[in-house]
C-alpha cells in the first residue's frame, strides 16, 4: 500500500501482489492511511485504487485465521462509510469479494473498462460478511443482491453499471479514472453518498423464493438470504445480524472444505519440475476417433491449438468430425469458446488416416484401444515417423506406461496424459511420469494443461495412477456392500445424499458395463486368491446388458434417461448372495458412506506412500476435479483430517474383523498417528520442498 497525493486528492493504491489480497497487514495500512489523509487538511477527496492487475481479489482466503485481529475488515470499511471526506473506489480488473466490499463501503464507484466484480464468497463457503449483505441490498434492492449473492456470479462492468453497483464507468487507468472522479465531486458534479444512509425495501416473497431456490445442501446461501434479510432494518443492527450468521460459517466444515478445495485446485502446480525447461507445442496430432480422442481434440481446438486427427477408417474419421464440430458448436453455446477460435478451429482440424503426416507434430497424443501390444506397437512407428524432441503421450488409464515408452528409442520423450471423459469438459489432467521421463516433458505438460483450462495432477507409474486406482479399491468396496445386504440403488442415493452427483452403480452403468469387464478380464490372472469377488458385474454383462447405452444394466432407463432398480439385477444379486452363502446385514447411509470413505482413504494412503501422488492436496483435487468428489467435503484426505486418524484406524480394525485382506490399515497412518501428524501437515511440508 503507498499513499499519494494530487492537489486536494489523496489516494491509497492497494499494492500487494499477486492479487491485492486484503489481509490483516493490507488492512491494517489502509486504515492508518485512511486516518493520515483524513487528517491532512490539505486533502479534501480520497481515492482508492489497485496497483498490478486487478483492483483486488478480496479479503486473503490464507489469512482467515486472522480475521478477527483489528482492524477487522468490518471496521474499516464502517470507517470508511463514516468518513467526513468523500471516499472513491476506482476500480479496474477484478474487484471481488472483501474489494467490492469495501468499494460499497465508498461514497462512489468508477469502474474502468474490462472490470469483472463479484461477490464470490458462497463459493468458499461464506457469505459477504464486512457489510456486503447490507450494502448491496441498499444500493442495488433486496432481489438483485440475492442473486449477485447467493449466485456468487461475476458481474461485468456494464451490468454492474445499470445495476447501480457503479456510478460510472470509464477508459483509461484506475489512477486517472479516480482522480477525475474526484475532481467532479469537488467540484459540484458529481453527487456522493455513504451506502449506510440508504434504506433496503423487505421483499419477503422474494426471499422465500431464493431459499426454495438455495435449498440445495449448503449452508452459506440460506444463511446469506437470512443476513440480506436483516438490510430493511437500521444499518447497525443489520450489520450485527450479519456478523453473528457469518462467523457460523467461518467456524463450519462447509467453509473450510470449500477454501481447501479453491488452494487444491493451485496447489497442484507446484511440482519438482518447474524450473526445468519447456518444448514449444504449435502442432497437434491425435491418434484416435473415439469418445477418449474426439474429447481429446476438442479441448485442443478450443484452446486454438492447430490439429491433426489420426484414424485408420474413414468412416470413422467421418464420425470423428461429426462429434467435434457438435463438441465445439456446445462448447460456443455455453460460452466455453471464443467465437474467433471457433471461427477458425475447423479449419485448423486435418483428418487423416496416415500416420506418417504426424511426422512434423511436436505433440502426439495416443488414444486408441486400451491394449499393451496395440500401445507398444503403435509407439514404436511414431518413434520411426516423429521428428526428435516430439512428445510422445498415451491418454492409458491404466497401463504401465515405462513398458509403453520402452518400445521406442526416445523414454524420455514419453508421458501420461490421462483425460477424463469427456475430455473437453472434464477439469483434471493425470500427468502420469514414467522413470525416464524428461524433467522437462512434466514441466511443459504442466503449462500445456494450464492452457487448455485443465487442472493438471502429477502422477507415478502404477496400475490407475492416482484416480483410477482408488476408484477401484472404491468401487470394490460398494461391491462388497451390496453383497453383504445393501442394495446398489441404497448405496447410490447414500452417495448421493453425501454429495456425488451419481452414485457408483448409476455411474457404472453410464460408463457402460463392457468396460469395467474388459478391466475385470484384464486383471484376472493377477487378482490375489484371498481377495472377494463379486460376479454380480459379470452375471449382469452376460445378459447384454451393459448399462445406459443398452437401455439398462443395474438400472432401466425410460427414453428421458429416468432411472429405476432393474429388479432381474436385484434377483442376480440375490442369487449370488445365497450363492456365497451369505446372510443378509442391513446397512444405514452412514454406514456406508463411512466404509466407501474409509476405503478411499485407505488406497489414497497407499498411492501416497508409494509416491504415486505428491501430496495429499494432489489426491483431493484428482477427487474433485475428475471424480465428481463434492467440492464442499473437499477431498477423501481433507475428510480424513476432519474424522481423525484414530476413528479411521479403529473403523479399519472394525472392518477387517470381516474381511482382513481388504481392510489393512496403510502404514502411512500408522507412522502419521506415532509422529501425530494430519495430511494438512504433509501438505506443508511437501510444499517447503516444492515451493
Ligand atoms: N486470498 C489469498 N490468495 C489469493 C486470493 C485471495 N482472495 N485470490 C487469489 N489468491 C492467490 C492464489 O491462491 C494464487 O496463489 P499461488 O500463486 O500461490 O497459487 C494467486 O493469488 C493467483 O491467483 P490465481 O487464481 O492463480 O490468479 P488468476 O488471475 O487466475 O485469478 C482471481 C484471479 C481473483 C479471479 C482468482 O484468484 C479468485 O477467484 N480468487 C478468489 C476470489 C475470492 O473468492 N474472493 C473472496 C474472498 S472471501
Amino acid at each position: 500500500m503507498r499513499i499519494e497525493r494530487e492537489g486536494e486528492i489523496g489516494l491509497i493504491c492497494l499494492d500487494k501482489p499477486p492479487v491485492n489480497a486484503i489481509g490483516v497487514a493490507l488492512r491494517g495500512a489502509v486504515y492508518a492511511a485512511l486516518h493520515e489523509l483524513l487528517d491532512d487538511a490539505t486533502l479534501k477527496a480520497i481515492v482508492i485504487y489497485g496497483g498490478g492487475r486487478y483492483f483486488s481479489a478480496g479479503a486473503d482466503i490464507k489469512d482467515f485465521a486472522r480475521a478477527g485481529e483489528q482492524p477487522t475488515l468490518p471496521e474499516l470499511l464502517n470507517a470508511i462509510n463514516n468518513s467526513a471526506k468523500p471516499v472513491i473506489a476506482a476500480l479496474h480488473g477484478i474487484a471481488f469479494g472483501g474489494a467490492l466490499e469495501l468499494a460499497l463501503a465508498t461514497h462512489l464507484r468508477v469502474g474502468v473498462t474490462g472490470l469483472r466484480v463479484a461477490l464470490p464468497e458462497v463459493k468458499l463457503g461464506l457469505f459477504p460478511g464486512a457489510g456486503g449483505t447490507q450494502r448491496l441490498p441498499r444500493l442495488i434492492g433486496m432481489e438483485a443482491a440475492v442473486e449477485v449473492i447467493c449466485s456468487g456470479r461475476e458481474v461485468s462492468a456494464s451490468d454492474a453499471l445499470e445495476m447501480g453497483i457503479l456510478n460510472r464507468l470509464v477508459d483509461g487507468t484506475a489512477r486517472e479514472a479516480g482522480v477525475a472522479a474526484a475532481r467532479d465531486v469537488l467540484a459540484g458534479n458529481l453527487v456522493t453518498s455513504a451506502t449506510d444512509s440508504l434504506s433496503a425495501e423487505p421483499a419477503p416473497a422474494v426471499l422465500d423464493s431464493a431459499r426454495r431456490k438455495y435449498n440445495k445442501g449448503l449452508n452459506a446461501p440460506l444463511l446469506a438470504i437470512d443476513s440480506i434479510e436483516a438490510a430493511s432494518l437500521p444499518i447497525d443492527e443489520g450489520l450485527a445480524r450479519e456478523r453473528a450468521l457469518f462467523m457460523q460459517l467461518m467456524e463450519g466444515d462447509e467453509r473450510a472444505a470449500l477454501v481447501h478445495a479453491f488452494f487444491a485446485e493451485r496447489a497442484t502446480s507446484k511440482i519438482p519440475e518447474q524450473d526445468a525447461s519447456r518444448r514449444d507445442i504449435n502442432s497437434v496430432g491425435i491418434i484416435g476417433g473415439g469418445t477418449m480422442g474426439v474429447g481429446i481434440a476438442s479441448a485442443f481446438l478450443m484452446a486454438g491449438f492447430p490439429l491433426t486427427l489420426i484414424e485408420m477408417q474413414e468412416d470413422a474419421l467421418i464420425r470423428a468430425k461429426s462429434a467435434i464440430e457438435a463438441n465445439l458448436a456446445g462448447a460456443l453455446k455455453r460460452g466455453k469458446v471464443k467465437k474467433e477460435i471457433y471461427d477458425t478451429a475447423l479449419r485448423s482440424l486435418r483428418f487423416t488416416t496416415r500416420l506418417d503426416d504426424l511426422a512434423d507434430a511436436d505433440l502426439v497424443i495416443e488414444a486408441i484401444f486400451e491394449d499393451m501390444d496395440t500401445k507398444t506397437d503403435l509407439f514404436r512407428k511414431l518413434d520411426n515417423i516423429c521428428k526428435p524432441g516430439a512428445i510422445l503421450a498415451t491418454n492409458t488409464s491404466y497401463l504401465d506406461i515405462n513398458t509403453i515408452a520402452a518400445a521406442t528409442s526416445r523414454a524420455q520423450d514419453v508421458i501420461g496424459l490421462h483425460f477424463f471423459s469427456p475430455a473437453h469438459i472434464m477439469r483434471l489432467l493425470e500427468i502420469v511420469v514414467a522413470d525416464k521421463t524428461a524433467p522437462e516433458l512434466v514441466a511443459t505438460s504442466f503449462d500445456l494443461a494450464r492452457k487448455l483450462g485443465k487442472i493438471p495432477v502429477r502422477a507415478g507409474v502404477c496400475d490407475g495412477f492416482i484416480g483410477n486406482r482408488i476408484l477401484s479399491h472404491y468401487r470394490k468396496c460398494c461391491e462388497y456392500l451390496l453383497l453383504d445386504g445393501a442394495e446398489f440403488e441404497q448405496i447410490d442415493s447414500a452417495l448421493e445424499e453425501f454429495g456425488f452427483a451419481m452414485g457408483p452403480f448409476a455411474v457404472a452403468d453410464l460408463a457402460g458395463l463392457d468396460i469395467a469387464k474388459a478391466t475385470r478380464l484384464r486383471k484376472a490372472t493377477t487378482r490375489p486368491e484371498q481377495e472377494r469377488y463379486s460376479r454380480v458385474a459379470d452375471l449382469i454383462c452376460e445378459q447384454g446388458w451393459y448399462g445406459r447405452k443398452t437401455g439398462q444394466g443395474y438400472y432401466v432407463y425410460d427414453e428421458s434417461g429416468k432411472r429405476t432398480p432393474n429388479p432381474d439385477v436385484q434377483d442376480i444379486v440375490a442369487y449370488e448372495r445365497a450363492a456365497l452363502g451369505l446372510e443378509r446385514r442391513s446397512f444405514t447411509n452412514k454406514q456406508i458412506v463411512a466404509r466407501c470413505l474409509t476405503a478411499m482413504i485407505q488406497e489414497a494412503s497407499n498411492t501416497l506412500q508409494e509416491g504415486i501422488a505428491l501430496r495429499p492436496v494432489d489426491i483431493d483435487a484428482v477427487e474433485l476435479f475428475g471424480y465428481g468428489f463434492p467440492r464442499h467435503r473437499g477431498g477423501p484426505m481433507h475428510m480424513a483430517d476432519q474424522t481423525g486418524l484414530e476413528t479411521l484406524i479403529d473403523r479399519i480394525h472394525k472392518y477387517a474383523t470381516e474381511d482382513d485382506y481388504f481392510w489393512q490399515v496403510p502404514p502411512l497412518l500408522l507412522e502419521m498417528q506415532a509422529a501425530q501428524q494430519c495430511f494438512a501437515d504433509l501438505n506443508a511440508a511437501a510444499n517447503n520442498t516444492t515451493a
